[in-house]
């Protein structure tokens, strides 16, 4: 097959590159973010500033940063862009070199950069652009896809940890390979693909794969219901494709661990390596708003919830208890917990009614806010199992994307 190599991709949708050392805080597992300037790679801000009389007296110096800023960042962005080009010339340039080695040679590079590192002769940086030429071959090889000049821009960009912004279906699964390949070739460095669904950490495992296990890097893979041991022998790979919401409860799980044997993610739970997130914009902003908690169940006492229910459809609004819309939440007043302490025969609400029991208070704040603000199919849907047709729980629906939440649970129950 003839290698396209004049063709030119444009350009695609969202990916971030983040650098985690050691323990990393829980709101933000994979830091970096915050560290590393945004760039947007192929973006143009070619906004004129407008100077009305309302913005000279009310938004002047608000207008006149943000133009300062988007001009000062359009001269970054293009200075940037620009580096990255002569790398990509250099990268071409090493093209017929690399194209005349034999598989095994091929894949002998990966040693011999991995002791170069390992031996401070070399960096990352120093190697990036051999590492590069030798993916891109590696690629052409197994899966007859060769990384477009822009595909290795963008790689770099990941390298950069930066943020790199492509269109739907211009390939970023192939520009992950890029910068993956080259971080994973520190020693006990892992390479984390993050994607939002298992079914995508298996495609891109089973085909990307591929190319880094031709270079001699193992691959990994995590996917929902995986027993610790698999999880364990899996993470220790080179790169490792997983999910957002795997590895977040792997991290959350390992920090529960009193023993190191009990955690999945290497030594004591540090994420130490390089991550992509793959459709950055659902993982880090729609689906970071509800939060990944992890709590101990404990049996539900369900003659508690169905006698709450009834309590609850008795009460009225406005009589017994106000409604928070905008904090999404619903206020019991005196009257309401008077009538409901009577209804149940009970001294209050907030106290056991007997021993080793639990108080009435949030059973019955949460069977009002139930009825209030959470409707069936907007806010949540009735799961049920797809062999057995069985109910099996409850899922949280994603406000943003419509997609039930797997695993995820509302904070005050
Ligand atoms: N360099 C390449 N040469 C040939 N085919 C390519 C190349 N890069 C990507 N493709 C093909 O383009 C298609 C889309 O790629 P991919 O799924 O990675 O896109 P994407 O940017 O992740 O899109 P989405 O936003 O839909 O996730 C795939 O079939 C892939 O094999
Ligand atoms: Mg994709």
């Amino acid at each position: 097959m003839l290698r396209p190599r004049y063709l030119e991709s444009s350009l695609l949708l969202l990916a971030v590159a983040c650098q985690s050392s050691g323990l990393t805080p829980l709101a933000r597992p994979f830091g970096g973010i915050g560290s590393n300037p945004h760039v947007n790679v192929f973006g143009s801000l070619d906004r004129p500033v407008e100077q009305s009389s309302s913005s000279l007296k009310m938004g002047f110096l608000e207008d006149w940063i943000s133009a300062t800023d988007e001009s000062t960042m359009k001269k970054q962005n293009e200075k940037y862009l620009k580096d990255l080009q002569v790398r990509v010339e250099r990268i071409n340039a090493m093209e017929p070199s690399v194209e005349e080695l034999s598989d095994e040679e091929l894949a002998a590079k990966t040693v011999e950069f991995q002791q170069r590192i390992a031996r401070n002769e070399a960096t990352l940086d120093d190697l990036l652009e051999e590492a590069f030429a030798v993916v891109r071959e590696a690629a052409w090889r197994v899966l007859e896809q060769r990384h477009y000049d822009v595909q290795l821009i963008g790689g770099m960009a990941l390298h950069d940890g930066k943020l790199a912004e492509m269109a739907t279906g211009e390939g970023k699964t192939l520009v992950a390979t890029l910068p993956c390949y080259l971080n994973a070739l520190r020693p006990n460095k892992t390479s984390f693909v993050v994607t939002v669904n298992d079914y995508l950490a298996r495609r891109d495992a089973e085909k990307m794969g591929q190319v880094h296990k031709f270079l001699g890097l193992t691959v990994g893979l995590i996917q929902g219901g995986m027993k610790e041991e698999e999880r364990k022998k899996n993470y220790q790979c080179d790169v490792v494709y997983v999910t957002n919401s795997e590895l977040g409860f792997d991290y959350l799980r390992d920090h529960l661990s009193y023993t190191i044997q009990g955690t999945v993610l290497g030594e004591a739970g540090q994420l130490d390596g390089f991550c992509v997130v793959d459709e950055a914009d659902s993982v880090l902003i729609d689906e970071a708003r509800t939060p990944l908690i992890i709590s101990r169940q404990i049996p539900a006492p369900e003659n508690k919830y169905r006698l709450a229910k009834q309590i609850a459809d008795n009460l009225r609004p406005n009589v017994h208890y106000t409604v928070d819309l905008k904090n999404k939440n619903v206020v019991l007043n005196q009257k309401g917990y008077r009538d409901t302490e009577k209804a149940l025969g009970i001294e209050s609400l907030f106290m056991p009614t007997s021993k080793g029991d639990t108080a009435w208070a949030p059973f019955v704040s949460n069977a009002v806010k139930a009825k209030e603000l959470f409707n069936k199919d907007v806010e949540y849907t009735v799961l049920f199992d797809p062999l057995t047709g069985d109910k099996r729980g409850i899922g949280i629906i994603d406000a943003f994307t419509g997609r039930v939440l797997e695993g995820r649970r509302w904070s005050d129950g």
